[in-house]
């Protein structure tokens, strides 16, 4: 069966998953700007960084899908995904971001990613603090996964990669 791992990283941490799968399951991995000819391809692992929810380069890695491929979806985040309220977000903005067909026969997973405030671009840092000013202020009732994620780890470099966590994906490769 022809099988590649794509990623989409902005600052490592999805990098760091993808190349340890590639390991795991001697599948070979790529960035995802890379992945131009996708012809012949059975199977397609996406690891992605979520960036307000967007799952970074499946939007162009998916118009690149050939016909019938299947599709294991791995996204990387920050907020706590043993939370069922996060998963439900983060799977209703995927949803949004996949063809219904393609999203009914994907098999979807959620690991942790990090952060390290003293590497982002000046937009992401913007971007955070403003949420932060924004969210700080909520009623605690209010306060999301997601939300309390981002307070707690506000101005931070935090890591929560784990290995681990990797096993289900690896389970739901097909042997070959
Ligand atoms: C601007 C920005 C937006 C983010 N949005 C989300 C989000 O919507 N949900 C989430 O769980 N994590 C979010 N994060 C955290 C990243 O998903 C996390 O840092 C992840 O590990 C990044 O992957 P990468 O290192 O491969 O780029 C955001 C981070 C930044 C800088």
């Amino acid at each position: 069966m022809n099988q590649q791992i794509i990623y989409g990283s902005e600052y490592g941490t999805t990098r760091r998953y993808a190349e340890q799968l590639s390991q795991l399951t001697g599948i070979p991995a790529m960035d995802y700007t890379s992945a131009k000819n996708l012809d012949g391809c059975e199977l397609v692992i996406y690891l992605g960084g979520l960036y307000a929810g967007g799952v970074k380069g499946l939007k162009h890695t998916v118009k690149r899908l050939p016909t019938g491929v299947k599709l294991i979806l791995v996204t990387v985040g920050l907020a706590d995904v043993t939370d069922q309220e996060n998963i439900r977000n983060i799977q209703n903005s995927v949803r949004r971001q996949l063809p219904t067909a393609l999203f009914d026969q994907t098999a979807l997973f959620h690991l942790r990613g990090g952060i390290d405030y003293g590497r982002l671009s000046l937009a992401h840092k913007t971007m955070m603090t403003l949420l932060y000013n924004k969210a700080r202020h909520l009623p605690e009732e209010k306060k999301t996964a997601e939300v309390r994620a981002m307070i707690d780890t506000f101005n931070q470099k935090v890591d929560f990669v784990d290995f681990a966590s990797l096993e289900p994906v690896v389970n739901a490769i097909p042997k070959q």
